[in-house]
């Protein structure tokens, strides 16, 4: 009998801080395939708020307990790394119609690009709907409550600099 292959995803963004509503879709994720690879996205970005290297970390921690979940970078082309990761999704989550019309074309530019790979969306618990990392990072930025939207340990990190400013 033939070897079933691997059922590899890759969920790709820039996780600047990584959200519940981002932990909420790789869970989901975890479910569906054999291999979640979280990818973040190595852009130049003017002002993140954590370095690749922190982002990269804080991921692995938050899912240190699940084998199935990988942490990687990369650049370039989406496709081209999904291609060379021999992955048959990416994963994308969707909050709101909003999200809606930039996932869509971006879901059909990379089939086009791409043909083997399928993108697959899901949606994260309504408690998360209305969750980004823009958002997180302003309303941390002025002050206000971020418990629940982001995992404990982003919290930390983000009250550990706040205290070094
Ligand atoms: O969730 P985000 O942070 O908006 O993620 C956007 C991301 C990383 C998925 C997108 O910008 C991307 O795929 N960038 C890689 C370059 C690429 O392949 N561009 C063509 C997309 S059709």
């Amino acid at each position: 009998m033939a070897t079933e292959r691997a059922r590899i995803a890759v969920y790709p963004g820039s996780f600047d801080p990584i959200t519940n509503g981002h932990v909420d879709i790789i869970e989901r994720g975890v479910r569906l395939f054999d291999r979640v690879v979280v990818a973040i996205l190595r852009n130049i970005e003017k002002s993140p708020l954590f370095s690749v290297d922190e982002r990269v970390e804080i991921a692995r921690r938050v899912f240190a307990d699940v084998p199935t979940v990988e942490v990687d970078t990369f650049d370039g082309l989406l496709v081209e790394y999904a291609r060379r990761r021999g992955a048959t999704a990416i994963v994308r989550g969707l909050r709101a119609i909003s999200d809606f019309e930039y996932e869509m074309q971006m879901a059909l530019m990379n089939r086009r690009l791409y043909p083997d790979v399928e993108t697959v969306f899901m949606m994260p618990a309504e408690t998360y709907s209305y969750v980004s990392s823009r958002l997180v990072k302003e309303i941390f930025a002025l002050g206000g409550n971020i418990a629940g939207l982001v995992p404990p340990l982003v919290e930390a990190r983000l009250h550990e600099r706040a205290g070094a400013r």
